[in-house]
C-alpha cells in the first residue's frame, strides 16, 4: 500500500526492547516483500513465530493445465462450478502462465478449521457472491459482494461467511500488485485524476490477539505444492504492527468511471497493475456523449496479450445475452469486438448498468481441465452475422 497504518501496540523506537506489563518480551518480525527493499511492515508477536511442533506431509495441489496453443474465443460458464467444503479444494484454477494464476471459488463453508498462508502469491480475491468476514493475523476486514480483498503475500489468513453462496474470482501472482503508476504522484499518493482515493480503501481493524497454547495447522502453499505446518502458539498473536504491507478491500462500486464524448479505451478502467497482468474494472457509467458517439466497443486486436472478462451483473453493452457469471477468453493474435448487433444497439444509448472485471495478461494462458466441463464450445462460432 502506498501509506502508512499502524494497529495496536508499538513501541516508540523499532528493534528496540518492548514488554507486556507483566515484564515478558515481544517478539518482532519485518513482514515484507523483496528481501528488505519491498514494503514491509512491524510485526510484534506475544509468542515466537518459529515454534514449529510438527510438519505433517505435504498435498498436491491438482492443477492441471492444458497446453493448448489454439486461438479460440472462449466461454466458461462460472454458475457450473460446484461447491466445495475445504476452502483449498474450493478454489479451483481456470486460467495460468508463469506469472499468475486465475481460480474461481465456490464453497458454504468458512475457513475456521486451520490456517492458510499463501507463500507462493499476492492474491486479489474479487467477491462476485457472499459476504463475511476476513480473519488475519493483522487484523480484520469484513467484506461483501463487489469486494476486492488484497491478501499480500505470506499473510496467515481465516474467512468466516455469513452467507451460504459465496462465489469468488481469484488472481493470484508472484509478482507485485500495486496501483497503476499514472495514478499516482511522486510520493505514491493516489492522484486528484484517478478513479478512487486512499478514502475508499478499508483497512484492517479488529486485532484479534491470543496468547494460547496448542495445535495450531497452517497450510502453507509454497511451489505450488500444500505444507502442513503445526505451531504450538496460535498465530493471531500480535500486540500490534506498523508499516505499508496489509491486507485492504477496494469494493469496486467505488470505482469511479472516466468518461468522455467519444469511446474511451480499456485502460481508464485498470485498477490494478503488475509487470505482467492488469485487472480493470467495468463499472456503470454515462455513455459517451458526443452526438455521434459509438458506445459500443471497436474491434481491437490485442496482439499481444490475452484478455479475461468475468461478467458480474448488468447487461455488457458488446454482447447479445446476458453474460452474468459467464468467463470469456480472448486470445491474443485474433482481433474481437462486439457481437453482431450489439454496434448498431448501442447507438443513441445513454448510460450502461454494466459490471465486470477483466484481466489482460502479456503473456499466453493455458486452460485448466478444470473448465472443460464449463465452457461453451460454439462461443467462437457467436459472431456469425446470420446470428442476429
Ligand atoms: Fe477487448
Amino acid at each position: 500500500m502506498p501509506f502508512y497504518k499502524k494497529l495496536g501496540n508499538i513501541p516508540k523506537k523499532r528493534h528496540t526492547v518492548f514488554k507486556s506489563k507483566g515484564g515478558k518480551l515481544y517478539y518482532e518480525e519485518l513482514f515484507g516483500n523483496e528481501g528488505f527493499h519491498g514494503l514491509s511492515s512491524l510485526l510484534y508477536h506475544i509468542n515466537r513465530p518459529t515454534r514449529i511442533s510438527n510438519i505433517d506431509k505435504t498435498e498436491n495441489i491438482k492443477d492441471y493445465f492444458l497446453d493448448i496453443k489454439t486461438l479460440h474465443p472462449r466461454l466458461f460458464d462460472s454458475s457450473k462450478l460446484d461447491s466445495k467444503s475445504d476452502y483449498i479444494k474450493s478454489r479451483r484454477s481456470i486460467l495460468s502462465n508463469d506469472d499468475c494464476k486465475i481460480s474461481l471459488f465456490s464453497s458454504s463453508q468458512s475457513l475456521e478449521d486451520y490456517f492458510y498462508k499463501n507463500a507462493d502469491a499476492n492474491e486479489v480475491i474479487f467477491v462476485h457472491k457472499g459476504k463475511g468476514k476476513f480473519r488475519s493475523m493483522m487484523g480484520n476486514l469484513d467484506f461483501k459482494s463487489g469486494d476486492y480483498i488484497f491478501v499480500p503475500k505470506g499473510i496467515i489468513y481465516q474467512v468466516n461467511f455469513s452467507s451460504n453462496e459465496n462465489r469468488w474470482f481469484i488472481v493470484e501472482s508472484g509478482d507485485k500488485i500495486t496501483f497503476p503508476k499514472r495514478y499516482l504522484n511522486e510520493s505514491g499518493q493516489l492522484l486528484e485524476s484517478a478513479p478512487f482515493c486512499e478514502r475508499d480503501l478499508k483497512t484492517p481493524s479488529e486485532l484479534e490477539t491470543y496468547d494460547k497454547s496448542g495445535t495450531f495447522l497452517i497450510k502453507i502453499k509454497k511451489h505450488n505444492i500444500v505444507h502442513n505446518f503445526i505451531y504450538e502458539t496460535h498465530p493471531f498473536d500480535l500486540v500490534g504492527w506498523d508499516g505499508y504491507n496489509f491486507p485492504y478491500i477496494f469494493s469496486i462500486h467505488d470505482f469511479e468511471p472516466i468518461t468522455g464524448r467519444i469511446h474511451m479505451p480499456p485502460p481508464i478502467h485498470q485498477t490494478f497493475a503488475s509487470k505482467s497482468f492488469v485487472i480493470c474494472s467495468f463499472c456503470p457509467r454515462i455513455y459517451d456523449y458526443h452526438p455521434n458517439s459509438i458506445p459500443a466497443p471497436y474491434h481491437h486486436s490485442n496482439i499481444d496479450s490475452d484478455e479475461v472478462i468475468f461478467y458480474v451483473d448488468g447487461d455488457f453493452m458488446s454482447r447479445n445475452k446476458s453474460m452474468i457469471g459467464y468467463i470469456s477468453l480472448h486470445p491474443q493474435g485474433i482481433p474481437h469486438g462486439p457481437h453482431p448487433g450489439a454496434t448498431e444497439n448501442s447507438i443513441g444509448k445513454k448510460q450502461t448498468n454494466e459490471l465486470a472485471v477483466m484481466v489482460d495478461t502479456f503473456n499466453p494462458l493455458k486452460i485448466s481441465k478444470n473448465v472443460i466441463d464449463l465452457e461453451d464450445k460454439n462461443y467462437y462460432k457467436s459472431w456469425k452475422e446470420n446470428l442476429i
